[in-house]
């Protein structure tokens, strides 16, 4: 989660989204590709960031986090503010080819949960938030 925040910096910087990182108390050790992972959360941080390209710069904020969740489940959160995601779309996104931007090419969902379900995880939308969207990323503890 840092180091990939580390590379979009001055992407985010540039694009004046604000990220705050919130990591959990306890180390969460899982087993996965250190690259794949950096790319599946790089895809997440930008698409939190497309989707606030219409806000007031001093809106645009992003929040990434991680929990222990239930039985030991490695949780990544990536939350934003943006117009968010309506119930049925919320599953079609993560076919490829789905996209609604001039430049982007529909498959980063895709391939993230292809990746992470191949290593036993999930990536999903939350279906409870109020406001923005949140994607939640979950593994199982190493
Ligand atoms: N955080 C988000 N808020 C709103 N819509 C989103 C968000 N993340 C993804 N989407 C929607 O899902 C589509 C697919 O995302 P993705 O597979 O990463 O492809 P791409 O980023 O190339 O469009 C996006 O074009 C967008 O419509
Ligand atoms: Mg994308």
């Amino acid at each position: 989660m840092r180091s990939t925040v580390a590379l979009v910096n001055a992407e985010m910087v540039a694009r004046r989204t604000e990220v705050s990182v919130s990591p959990s108390a306890e180390p969460l050790p899982v087993k996965a590709n250190m690259v794949q992972l950096q790319q599946v959360i790089l895809n997440l941080l930008l698409n939190a960031s497309d989707a606030m390209a219409e806000l007031p710069p001093n809106q645009r904020r992003i929040e990434i986090a991680t929990r222990l969740g239930d039985n030991g489940a490695r949780q990544l959160t990536v939350s934003d503010v943006g117009p968010g995601i309506a119930p049925e779309p919320m599953t079609e996104v993560f076919k490829p080819f789905v996209n609604t931007k001039e430049n982007g090419l529909g498959l980063g969902l895709a391939i993230c949960r292809s990746l992470l379900e191949a290593r036993g995880g999930k990536l999903v939308f939350d279906g409870e938030v109020t406001r923005g969207a949140r994607a939640i990323v979950t593994l199982p503890p190493d």
